[in-house]
């Protein structure tokens, strides 16, 4: 059954013209970077409403930046996991034309992929709010918080809620959406907007819609028509050896 769905998903990408991934915070956790809202996720430690808004990081940095911190120890020594490789040799194969993340950790480059939209920034960087200098997050450390010569607290160059998602990201990634042939959605629970858009606009152009995550989510009996229940890391590999049997030379 696995092996046959498996075989369904190379079909569908290798019969793609434009294929894109989006894919969230469920694909770093094999990284070893908590998600946000399984059961041990970081919105399980920091409520998301006195941590994640630009209202609170404005009202408290150095309240925020205790979850800041936490997240910069784990993110800056996270590796690429075999699904970020995967992804990075199947866009390499010429059979993903873009990443759409909503993650900030940087792994999907590091992974070996160039064409990667972030919809919530990166967290490679820091930017002051008042003097507008920015400053590359290792720079900074081994200050707790990081504060700018202007002596104000840094804030990394991710989107908190409240801020907006930067426009491009935003256009590029409907422009995508709306000719995509096939969709890998992998670790997302798509309840946050507007990324989770981006299912229902490529639906609209009859995707193909091939989504894998531990769980179920509100796409998976509305939108997916390939589910794959399990961990990114060990699923997306197995697609991607598919494709390279179906696309090796005839002996
Ligand atoms: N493989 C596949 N899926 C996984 C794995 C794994 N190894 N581990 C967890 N998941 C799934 C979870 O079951 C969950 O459905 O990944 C999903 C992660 O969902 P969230 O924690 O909600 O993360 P995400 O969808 O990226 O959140 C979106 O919300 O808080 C904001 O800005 C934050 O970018 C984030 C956004």
């Amino acid at each position: 059954m696995m092996q046959e769905l498996i075989e369904q998903a190379a079909d569908i990408i290798t019969g793609s013209r434009v294929t894109l991934a989006l894919t969230g915070a469920g694909i770093s956790v094999e990284s070893g970077i908590p998600d946000f809202r399984s059961a041990a996720g970081l919105w399980s430690k920091y409520d998301p409403a006195e941590y994640a808004t630009i209202s609170a990081f404005r009202a408290n940095p150095q309240k925020v930046w205790e979850m800041l911190w936490e997240m910069d120890e784990v993110v800056s020594q996270a590796r690429p996991n075999n699904a970020h490789l995967a992804m990075g040799e199947l866009e390499t194969m010429g059979f993903l034309h873009c990443i759409i993340t909503q993650n900030i950790d940087n792994l999907h480059q590091a992974g070996g992929s160039r064409n990667v939209i972030e919809y919530h920034g990166n967290s490679s960087t820091l930017s002051c709010l008042w003097c507008g200098k920015r400053y590359k997050a290792e720079e900074k450390r081994d200050e707790n918080p990081p504060r700018c010569e202007c002596q104000n607290v840094l804030k990394p160059d991710v989107i908190f809620f409240g801020e907006a998602i930067p426009e491009e990201a935003m256009r590029r990634s409907f422009e995508l959406a709306s000719s995509a042939e096939a969709l890998l959605v992998v670790g997302t629970s798509a309840v946050v907007s507007p990324v989770n858009t981006i299912p229902s606009i490529a639906k609209g152009n009859s995707a193909k819609i091939i989504e894998i995550n531990k769980e179920r989510t509100h796409l998976t009996d509305s939108l997916t028509d390939i589910f794959f229940q399990g961990s990114a890391g060990e699923i997306m590999p197995q697609i991607v050896e598919a494709i390279k049997k179906k696309k090796a030379p005839l002996p």
